[in-house]
């Protein structure tokens, strides 16, 4: 988030414009918590985890009256775009603002998630899914030497991307994830294929949806009572820490782009990524469409967990 916010500050004023920092996201600008931002203010923030200008979720802003205070801000401090780096709900209030007062708003995928569609990955996305990987190396630990199943169970929302991938990346034996089959049969495929087979421990990573880690725990348990099983939620550890490179690089890059496309005079549009090419795709499509999980990498962890 922060080395977002540093390419679009310095992109901006490399231009000759004005930048305001907006604090807490869309609380921060119903209350007009907003300050003017200069080369300096970004300084040393590349490397640093979580986000300079804080952030918040705002009940007022997802009322009318709420989004019109908000803009009432904007023209008070005389701005002329927005560029609001988020999420899904980030964006869709994004959408409601330019819709209902005609700002002229820019997007920024930022979420560990990575479900906007549009884009092959989103700010943070890099950075939550090492994190993962280097947790699950260490569980690995425990489960080899005390010959335990674990459940480790991932946020993600209703997505299983950081899932399924940091499945992969550490070696895990299977991963339930909302987009694959219904969860229960995720569960029964993998005890159909032998929970341990030639393995004394297993690690299965679960998404947060549903119960996640615990109710599959409880199942195996109650089906298994032979098997030393054992829960660890991963929690907000996933979303904190010194960015990786690739996404440092991303930020940098889509900030820049932010500025680029307002050059142009786009409206209303997220800048993604795809094919590590830049692109512009309109909000409405961003937030609404479906971005499925390849099914090759469904079949890849199959495949490499016998
Ligand atoms: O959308 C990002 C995310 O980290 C999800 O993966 C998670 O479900 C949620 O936010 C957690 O939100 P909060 O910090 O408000 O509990």
């Amino acid at each position: 988030m922060n080395a977002a916010i540093r390419a679009v500050t310095r992109a901006a004023i490399y231009e000759g414009w004005r930048v305001f920092g907006i604090y807490r996201g869309w609380e921060g600008l119903i209350m007009g918590d907003i300050k003017e931002f200069t080369s300096s203010s970004v300084s040393n923030t590349i490397q640093r985890g979580g986000t300079i200008l804080k952030t918040a979720r705002s009940e007022e802003f997802r009322t009318p009256e709420g989004r019109a205070k908000a803009a009432e801000n904007i023209k008070k401090f005389g701005l002329d775009a927005l560029v609001v780096i988020g999420g899904n709900g980030s964006l869709t209030g994004a959408q409601l603002l330019a819709r209902e007062h005609d700002i002229c708003v820019i997007g920024l995928p930022g979420t560990i998630d990575n479900d906007l569609y549009g884009t092959d990955s989103t700010i943070g996305y890099d950075t939550a899914l090492n994190t993962i990987m280097e947790c699950v190396d260490k569980i690995r630990d425990t489960a080899n030497s005390h010959d335990r199943i674990f459940f480790v169970e991932v946020m993600g929302r209703d997505a299983g991307f950081l899932t399924q991938n940091s499945a992969i990346a550490s070696g895990a034996e299977a991963a339930i994830i909302p987009e694959d089959q219904t969860d229960i049969d995720q569960l029964a495929t993998f005890i159909g294929r032998g929970i341990r087979k030639s393995k004394n421990s297993s690690i299965v990573l679960v998404s947060e949806k549903d119960g996640g880690a615990m109710h599959y725990a409880e199942r195996v348990r109650q089906e298994y009572p032979e098997y030393n099983v054992k829960v660890s939620i991963l929690g907000h550890l996933q979303r904190g820490g010194s960015p990786t490179a690739y996404d440092r690089i991303l930020a940098s890059r889509l900030g820049v782009a932010s500025i680029e496309a307002l050059k142009e005079g786009q409206r209303n549009i997220m800048v993604g990524i795809k094919n590590d090419q830049i692109v512009y795709v309109p909000i409405s499509r961003a937030i609404k469409m479906d971005k499925p999980i390849d099914k090759e990498l469904i079949n890849v962890l199959n495949t490499l967990s016998i």
